[in-house]
């Protein structure tokens, strides 16, 4: 199987308009308020997540990382603080606001080896099998085509790259799942469009999640890009799911069979 030869699988909600200029528009709408309400909405708990990604990556010393869907740069920013000492990281968004946000906060942390750049995720502008990791953080849902997306992380990666992405799921415990879905649908879209200001992007965040593929069908989505050793982890009992894997060392066939199922936790 290559890369560029990737089926999406089926998905389990409605399908939501995903035109590239409305989300960037959405994002960029909303960038003043964002990271303020990601701490408030998440209760926290997103740095947790974001570091658990980066430490997933086991970057070697002096690694080259892209983040895809930087948005604000959050996660460009601690995987630049890892303790590998990462020698250049790259952050991408096509949401110019988001990025000026991202550039104000690296200004200001004094972070020169952070750089950002606006882009597409399915179309990354960098050379093949340049960058030592990737990593994106909240932002697969709403890319417009995902195959195409992780056809482009897949590219971009050196052989034994790695890959780590965080996306929101839900909860399958019953209990927990029907109060957080009670939270997450109901109150989250209020609090949301209260301190935003923004009508839509707070209701479009619980349904870009139902609309997007269920963790098992993600999972098996990277590794029919190519990827191997897939580990699809619950965090916070499936409020958040970071998939995991690696481009191969060697190509296609040298290396014997390989295991083209996603490990679910
Ligand atoms: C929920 S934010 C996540 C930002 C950041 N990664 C974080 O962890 O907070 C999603 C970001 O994905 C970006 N995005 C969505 N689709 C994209 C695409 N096709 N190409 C580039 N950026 C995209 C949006 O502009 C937005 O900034």
């Amino acid at each position: 199987m290559t890369a560029d030869a990737v089926s999406v699988p089926d998905r389990p909600g409605p399908s939501l308009d995903k035109d590239p200029r409305r989300i960037a528009g959405m994002f960029d709408a909303i960038a003043h308020r964002y990271d303020r309400l990601n701490r408030l909405l998440s209760a926290g708990l997103d740095r947790r997540w974001r570091r658990q990604a980066v430490d997933a990556l086991d970057l070697p010393a002096g690694a080259c990382v892209l983040d895809v869907c930087t948005g604000t740069a959050d996660l460009a920013m601690t995987a630049s603080r890892h303790r590998s000492r990462p020698r250049a990281v790259l952050g991408v968004d096509f949401a110019a606001e988001m990025l000026a946000l991202g550039r104000a906060k690296l200004r200001a942390a004094g972070m020169g080896t952070v750089q950002l750049a606006q882009g597409d995720a399915c179309r990354l502008p960098c050379p093949a099998a340049s960058v030592d990791a990737v990593t994106v953080g909240f932002g697969i849902r709403n890319v417009a085509d995902t195959s195409a997306a992780v056809t482009e992380m897949f590219r971009v990666l050196k052989p034994g790259g790695r890959l780590a992405i965080l996306e929101f799921g839900e909860p399958s415990l019953p209990f927990l799942r029907s109060i957080y879905l009670w939270y997450f649908r109901r109150v989250l879209p209020r609090v949301g469009r209260l301190l935003s200001k923004h009508t839509e992007a707070y209701a479009y965040l619980p349904a870009s999640v139902s609309a997007f593929l269920t963790p098992d069908a993600f999972g098996a989505l990277l590794c029919t890009a190519g990827f191997v050793d897939v580990v699809v982890d619950r965090l916070t009992f499936g409020v958040v799911y970071l998939y995991v894997g690696q481009k191969p060392v060697e190509p296609e066939g040298v290396g014997g069979q390989r295991d083209v199922r996603p490990l679910i936790y």
